[in-house]
């Protein structure tokens, strides 16, 4: 559904993103992981228009939307969360969603139910723990109307608590037939939900693989821990 094609991106002198290709298959659960700075946000960055490539093409279902504005990317189905939350902290947990789509206060409540956050409508962003912001914030990335939900580190910051809820609220996805492109440090997580897994190491993909083949390649062992 989605496929990058030889994508580079280059800050100054640093190679961020260094002809870059993989394909994520519809309903699947991708991961991206890689050391810090290997380049995984920016290839967010980058899908979501929000940085420009210097090269390379992006095909969202043979659409390329390497040139596209990030709204008409959003517009052709790709929603996203971020790795520093960007909620709305003075606005209530319903304006914060209505930003996504214009919906009604049962369908605001269901969406809520299914990422776990069980608050009054009107609670202000600003009164929720740091998890729940999180989860409000994927709350709105599920409610924008999307074919491709990419997720920069959910589980960062939130308690073991959370991190259960949002692998049982990623599982519930894929059953339903969704694709996640997921960056996330937190190994036991990505092992346990991830249909594919691509190493990202100085801006190039290291490794492509089904996690029991990861876990055990040593080439990604030695990136990734640093062994
Ligand atoms: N806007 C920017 N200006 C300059 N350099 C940048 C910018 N964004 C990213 N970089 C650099 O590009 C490289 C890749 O950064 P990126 O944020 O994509 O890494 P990451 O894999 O998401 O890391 P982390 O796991 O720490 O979030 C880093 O060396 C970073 O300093
Ligand atoms: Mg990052």
């Amino acid at each position: 559904m989605l496929s990058l094609n030889n994508v580079s991106k280059s800050f100054g002198g640093v190679k961020a993103v260094d002809k870059c290709s993989f394909e994520v298959k519809e309903n699947t659960i991708t991961s991206l992981i890689g050391p810090n700075g290997a380049g995984k946000t920016t290839i967010f960055n980058i899908i979501s228009g929000l940085t420009k490539a210097d090269s390379g093409t992006i095909r969202l279902s043979d659409r390329n939307i390497a040139d596209l504005a990030p709204y008409k990317i959003a517009k052709a189905g790709i929603s996203r969360t971020f790795q520093l939350t960007k909620v709305f902290r003075n606005m209530s947990i319903k304006d914060n969603l209505l930003i996504a789509k214009n919906a009604n206060d049962n369908d605001i409540k269901k969406i809520l139910e299914s990422v776990y956050l069980h608050k009054p409508l009107e609670t202000l962003a600003s009164e929720l723990s740091y998890g729940q912001q999180r989860l409000l914030e994927l709350a709105r990335s599920l409610l924008m109307p999307h074919s491709l939900l990419m997720l920069d580190e959910p589980t960062a910051g939130v308690n073991p608590e959370i991190r259960r809820e949002l692998k049982l609220i990623l599982r519930s996805l894929k059953k339903n037939g969704k694709t996640v492109l997921l960056i996330e440090h937190d190994m036991e997580f990505v092992m346990g939900i991830s249909d594919v897994v691509i190493v990202l190491n100085e801006g190039k993909v290291l490794k492509e693989g089904k996690p029991k083949d990861i876990v055990k390649d040593k080439k990604v062992l030695e990136a990734y821990l640093g062994k």
